[in-house]
């Protein structure tokens, strides 16, 4: 996808955050636009870290078993442990990685910040391997730090 739709559809996500009445309000809303916008983007999840787990808050895409995940587990335990970006590029190769679908094969986990502090993270999964790129990335950190602002009010 060419930089300029990237930063088409972070202006569209930003407007839905920024419309939205309430944290969880934003999450559903951002959730959705990239639902419309992001073909690659099989399944899409924000979880909230409450205590020492990261707790679904929204979806889309087929039910996940992980709806509670400790911080000491899976691909998302490992991104809001170090508060950093992880890409998988073919999660049958990662021991760590949690099952969701037996489609899955590449991952993207975001954290979303306030500080140093992790609220949660955005987790993308794709059916194509190796589907995130830096571009993703980039869109998906700024994407995180306007909910982490709706978040934290
Ligand atoms: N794959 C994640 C678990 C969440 S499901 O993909 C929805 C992980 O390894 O942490």
């Amino acid at each position: 996808m060419a930089v300029s739709s990237y930063n088409d559809v972070l202006t569209s996500v930003q407007a839905e955050i920024e419309n939205a009445a309430s944290g969880h309000e934003a999450m559903t809303r951002a959730l959705a636009e990239l639902k419309k916008q992001m073909a690659s983007y099989t399944w899409a999840g924000i979880y909230l870290l409450e205590g020492r787990e990261l707790v679904l808050g929204a979806f889309f895409g087929k039910p996940s078993p992980h709806t509670r995940i400790p911080l000491d587990r899976g691909i998302c335990g490992a991104a809001a442990s170090t508060g950093a970006t992880i890409i998988v590029d073919d999660v049958n190769a990662d021991p760590r990685y949690l099952a969701c679908s037996i489609e899955t094969q590449s991952e993207i986990v975001v954290p979303i910040m306030h500080g140093t502090k992790v609220l949660g993270e955005i987790d993308i999964d794709s059916d194509q391997k190796a589907a995130f790129t830096a571009a993703d990335r980039d869109l998906l950190e700024a994407i995180a730090r306007l909910l982490a602002a709706k978040l934290v009010p």
